[in-house]
């Protein structure tokens, strides 16, 4: 090949995938008997051809004070206005109008950390008695109104939903900050919003349960607003700079998130449902406060972490509760099968389903999950979506299609992606070529805007693909996920970390996942994760951290069937340059291991702000393993480098 070939075929060289295709794992009868949505004919009624009148199903889940005459209102593209017309409230949605039906029955179960207190279950009724109480304490005590916003900081206790509810039923909009993130951060984005309360766990100017007294019985008519009205913010980073506070609505958001909680997730009311994730981030807004209770579905919240006081928390709660749909992460999946291998078996719960979101899952990982987690009989839906999102985007939907380990499955109903090379040239569908994964139309969970912000909001979300920035039709307005994905033959997308954070080298672009997978298949690594270091020949090349699961000790042994399990499955392209054994990843709050660190230690940058960590401590110990003892002059790296593996 000549030279200027090769620079060429290296310029437009895509994300390359070595990932093998597993094989389908199919849903089984007894799943698909009771299953929420058996009809093949739900992508035909979600096709681009029916678009947007489709999501109709999903608005008629909820109840509306006064119907929508619009379904979608593109005039001021590419903010997207819902169901217009329309008046209704949330709180009503999630509470009141299931006291009917289900007033004794159990909303909200939740497990204290200390394992000999007492789990507390909140009935429905209870539920309505107490937003109603925390809503009028807001409204004549702290003057809340509609459209005013409220930031909430408060770790996993029933006061947390109660209070986002209540800010629902007054039509305030509520911004939950994540209970671990500092108070630094809190005022941020407290500022950011504009809010004019703060309601917060530890001493400030009033105790609410003090002040809550005045108000015990009080009723508060739940306000009717605009379907388009604005219901919370979820701040994300992902950036460095300002947080963005992402927007949604009310009508569309909880849309969407009823019908994809009742399809994708098929929860029923008689249904125990716990998702592991904290309210904090958008999974908890979206699955387990809004998406169960809008089907009046009983939803476990329970504070602590899965591993303490040991690896068999999570399935002593599941056994006692009853669970039967649960929900978490890789992340957490990985700890419980470094920590717990064998504890699932012994404790006596049967999920017939199951979730997994918040990142790429490697197929080693997944099969543990079903196998061991599962007991090989829950279905498992691997779910990508996004907090600007709203809702899930792809999913297999469980009583209709084949698993298939460490694929997202195809676009749920009435989504539509298409994946662009760099330069907004289509790939074709099925190729198993990787690209930019983008969502060619509007769908009803998707955010609205950027608080105070739209500027932003264009440019980060719809201005590389957008043909013609005056246009009002959808169609000219593809929505810029900022993942990197590949979708094969079948239709299933395989999601391939943000694209940011694919690693260059030599003009062959490695997405980081598939690295980390090949490294899991290594049967003593409990954990992995993958960073570009500067070199200078190859630009840069692999570093690959691993944790090891328990009972295996650290050597050059392991290092090099680490070295070995990536140029068997990816190639020698792929070899990375040191192995590093250690004790812990850094990992945000939410369980993220942040490569951002990482990183920065590879390639002697300085770490920055680490002090939102989960296990802050653990940074210095893998700096001495990779830099050695003593101080070290830290330099200035490349910009691809800052901002590689930004937390979400
Ligand atoms: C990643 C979490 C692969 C992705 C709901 C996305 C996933 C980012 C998956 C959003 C999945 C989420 N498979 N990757 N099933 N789910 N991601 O905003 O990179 O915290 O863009 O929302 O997580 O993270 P966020």
């Amino acid at each position: 090949m000549s030279e200027a070939q090769e620079s060429l075929e290296l310029s437009e060289a895509q994300i390359a995938v070595h990932w093998r295709e597993e094989d389908y794992i199919y849903p089984p009868a007894p799943f698909i008997a009771q299953a929420n949505m058996t009809d093949p004919h739900i992508y035909e009624r979600f096709g681009l051809e029916h678009f947007p009148e489709c999501f109709k199903e999903y608005a008629d889940l909820l109840t509306w004070s006064q119907y929508w005459h619009t379904t979608l209102d593109t005039s001021d593209a590419p903010c997207w206005k819902w169901f217009v017309g329309g008046k209704i409230n949330a709180s009503y949605n999630c509470v009141d109008r299931h006291l009917a039906q289900y007033k004794n029955k159990a909303a909200i179960v939740y497990v204290p950390e200390p394992e000999n207190e007492p789990h507390v279950a909140i009935t429905y009724h209870e539920l309505y008695v107490r937003v109603n109480e925390m809503a009028a304490l807001l409204r004549d005590f702290a003057g809340i109104k509609a459209g005013d916003r409220i930031t909430i900081h408060m770790p996993m206790v029933p006061e947390l939903p109660v209070t986002m509810l209540a800010c629902a039923r007054l039509g305030a909009i509520h911004s939950v900050v994540f209970g671990g993130f500092s108070g630094q951060s809190c005022g941020e984005r407290i500022a950011d919003s504009g809010s004019r309360v703060l309601i917060t766990v530890a001493g400030r100017d009033y105790f609410v349960d003090e002040v809550l007294q005045d108000f015990a019985g009080k009723r508060v008519p739940p306000v009717p607003m605009p379907a388009e009205a604005p219901l919370f913010l979820m701040y994300t980073s992902g950036t460095t700079g300002r947080p963005k506070g992402c927007q949604h609505s009310i009508g569309g958001y909880l849309a969407y998130v009823a019908g994809t909680a009742k399809f994708v997730q098929d929860i029923h009311p008689e249904d125990v449902y716990w998702c592991m994730a904290d309210i904090g981030w958008i999974t908890g807004h979206s699955y387990i406060v809004y998406g169960p209770l809008a089907l009046a579905a009983t939803s476990v919240m329970y504070e602590g972490v899965p591993t303490y006081p040991d690896a068999g928390r999570a399935w002593r709660i599941a056994e006692r509760l009853d669970v039967n749909i649960f929900h978490t992460a890789p992340t957490t999946i990985r700890m419980l099968r470094k920590a717990g291998p064998d504890e699932p078996p012994k404790y006596n719960y049967h999920f017939k389903h199951m979730t997994t979101v918040g990142e790429p899952i490697e197929p080693e990982v997944w099969l543990w999950y079903h196998k061991v987690v599962g007991k090989g009989q829950a279905v498992i839906v691997d779910t990508w979506w996004q907090t600007e999102t709203g809702g899930f985007l792809c999913s297999t939907m469980p009583a209709l299609q084949p698993m298939k380990p460490g694929s997202a499955g195809p676009a749920v109903p009435g989504i539509h992606p298409v994946i662009y090379d760099e330069n907004g040239h289509e790939i074709p569908a099925g190729s198993g070529k990787a690209g930019n994964i983008c969502i060619r139309n509007p769908w009803p969970g998707a955010f609205q805007t950027i608080w105070g912000d739209r500027e932003r909001y264009v440019a980060t979300y719809y201005a590389k693909y957008c043909q013609n920035k005056d246009s009002k039709d959808w169609r000219d307005w593809p929505y810029f996920c900022g993942d990197g994905a590949m979708q094969a033959q079948d239709g299933y997308y395989r999601i391939l970390g943000r694209v940011d954070d694919v690693i260059n080298v030599a003009g062959h672009r490695l997405g980081t996942k598939e690295l980390e997978s090949a490294s899991l298949t290594v049967q003593e690594i409990a954990e992995a994760a993958v960073v570009p270091v500067v070199d200078e020949l190859r630009g840069r090349v692999p570093d690959m951290y691993v944790s090891l699961k328990p009972g295996y000790t650290p050597g050059k042994e392991v290092e090099q069937k680490v070295v070995h399990a990536i140029e068997t499955i990816i190639g020698p392209i792929a070899r990375p340059k040191h192995v590093y054994i250690v004790p812990d990843m850094p990992k945000t709050r939410s369980g993220k291991i942040m490569r951002r660190v990482l990183a920065a230690i590879s390639n002697t940058m300085n770490t920055g702000d680490v002090t939102t960590l989960a296990n802050p401590e653990v940074v210095e110990d893998i700096r001495k393993m990779v830099q050695g003892e003593g101080v070290v002059v830290t330099k200035e790296g490349p910009e691809d480098l800052k901002t590689f593996g930004e937390e979400r």
